[in-house]
């Protein structure tokens, strides 16, 4: 009876797991945030959250999935027919975060083949902003150049043609291939940012603990809202993957090297972008404040300004450091596009093939409104809504839903006991039924009460 696609093997799995949780967020969010919200001393919040709210949420995921057999909503409707709606919720935040992902990959992708000739000239904002964002003509030279739409084609057609062939013949080779390129490039530019002068000045800075920070809330917000989206947590990704998991899995240590894995790229991106920066403030001879940066502006505006100030190899260096962005990207964007093709195909019982069609290409349609002119913006709006809403939101409702009103700690916290060696207790427990919804709940109250008054 059993007719559900499955992983080939247990690497399989964890590299389609950590290829979706590492992504932008560990390349061009952590090393900003964690700069901005304490430096060293960010890692005190940080690590609190990865191993209360992170890790324990990815094992609950994990456990729901593999326990029902469904992508996210089928899930949920299985574990309660009233929860059905949560996994919808997730799998509709996966769908709009789709359709902007797919945009920043294709301007990564253009970016990469621009190093070669370092095409965005010494103004790189004005590059970005004025010239680049035309649909096809970046240059405006009235000579045709492929803008953003000809790699955003290319981005669907990679990932929705993926999709197609499957879980195991699509999606897990498609992650055995992209994962280990991207930790070799990445150790690549991260060894080169090393060897560049004033690298040390940067990672001073990084690492210079400011401990009153701490004592902010804010902190601490930034610091959950860091591990839920990294981890890539109540997004409907992680169920639906781990539907896919053989009868025997261990998911408890599944869970804890895919939240180290996360963390370890997050901290060596931490540790390559900063020595970059450090070399970058040097030449300029100002101080690391004025050249510190995240998101869009770190990866299109200041990386592009710095890769024009290398001694040497410069087209080689960008082009690795977009590369792997476009990986990290695509695997990410893969697992996101899973989590309501899944939904598709669980809920109305049609093809993959079909739901790959009618969702990914829905989602694709969308992404071309970013492509334009003023996408920009809009971009930047929805991506703000997500992050301060859509994450913590979702997760506060999650594990209120799961710990409190559905009561259903014990049963999964039995099922995964049953599958994996380390044995779940008290602190599983406590993490999610006490200080995820504190925490969570809190943080909320905080975003509403800035937003309303
Ligand atoms: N976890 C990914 C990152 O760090 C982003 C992501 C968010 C992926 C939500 C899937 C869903 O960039
Ligand atoms: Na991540």
């Amino acid at each position: 009876m059993e007719t559900r696609s499955q992983w080939g093997t247990r690497a399989g799995f964890i590299l389609a797991a950590v290829g979706s949780a590492v992504g932008l967020g560990n390349i061009w969010r952590f090393p900003s945030v964690a700069y901005e919200n304490g430096g060293g001393a960010f890692f005190i919040p940080y690590l609190f959250a990865l191993l209360t709210a992170g890790i324990p949420l990815l094992i609950m995921e994990f456990t729901i999935g593999h326990k029902y057999r469904g992508s996210a909503p089928l899930s949920f409707s299985r574990m309660n027919k009233k929860a059905e709606w949560l996994g919808w919720w997730g799998a509709l935040v996966a769908f709009v975060i789709s359709t902007y992902y797919s945009v920043i990959i294709a301007w990564a992708m253009s970016y990469s083949i621009f190093s070669f000739n370092l095409s965005w000239g010494s103004d790189t904002e004005g590059f970005l902003f004025s010239n680049y964002l035309n649909l096809t003509d970046p240059g405006q030279t009235g000579n045709f150049v492929p803008g953003v739409l000809v790699p955003l084609i290319i981005v669907w057609v990679l990932v929705l043609g993926i999709l197609f062939k499957g879980v195991k013949k699509g999606i897990e080779i498609a992650n055995r291939i992209f994962i280990p390129l991207l930790i070799v490039l990445f150790l690549i530019i991260v060894v080169r940012a090393l060897t560049l002068p004033g690298a040390i000045d940067g990672l001073n800075a990084f690492f210079q603990p400011d401990f009153n920070s701490i004592m902010s809330s804010d902190v601490w917000v930034a610091a959950y809202g860091q591990i839920f989206f990294s981890l890539s947590i109540a997004f409907a990704i992680m169920i639906a993957y781990s539907s896919y998991l053989p009868k025997k899995s261990d998911i408890t240590n599944n869970a804890f090297i895919v939240g180290f894995g996360n963390s370890s790229f997050e901290l060596l991106a931490g540790i390559g972008v900063f020595a970059i920066l450090g070399f970058m403030a040097g030449q300029a001879g100002v101080g690391i404040d004025e050249v510190v940066a995240g998101g869009v502006g770190l990866a299109f505006v200041v990386f592009p300004q710095i890769i024009n100030e290398l001694p040497a190899l410069n087209g080689l260096f960008g082009f690795l450091f977009f590369a792997s962005l476009v990986l990290a990207g695509l695997s990410s964007l893969i697992s996101i596009c899973e989590a309501y093709i899944s939904a598709l195909v669980d809920k109305f019982k049609i093809s993959r093939s079909k739901a790959v069609l009618l969702g990914g290409g829905l989602s694709a349609l969308v992404s071309l409104l970013y492509a334009t002119q003023g996408g920009l913006n809009f971009l930047d709006a929805v991506d703000y809504f997500i992050n301060q809403f859509g994450v913590a939101f979702v997760g506060l409702i999650e594990v209120v839903m799961v710990a409190w009103i559905l009561r259903k700690m014990k049963t999964l916290q039995e099922h995964a006991n049953g599958i994996s060696d380390i044995r779940l207790g008290a602190w599983w427990n406590i993490s999610l039924g006490v200080i995820t919804p504190i925490v969570l709940g809190y943080m909320m109250f905080d975003l509403f009460k800035l937003n309303l008054l």
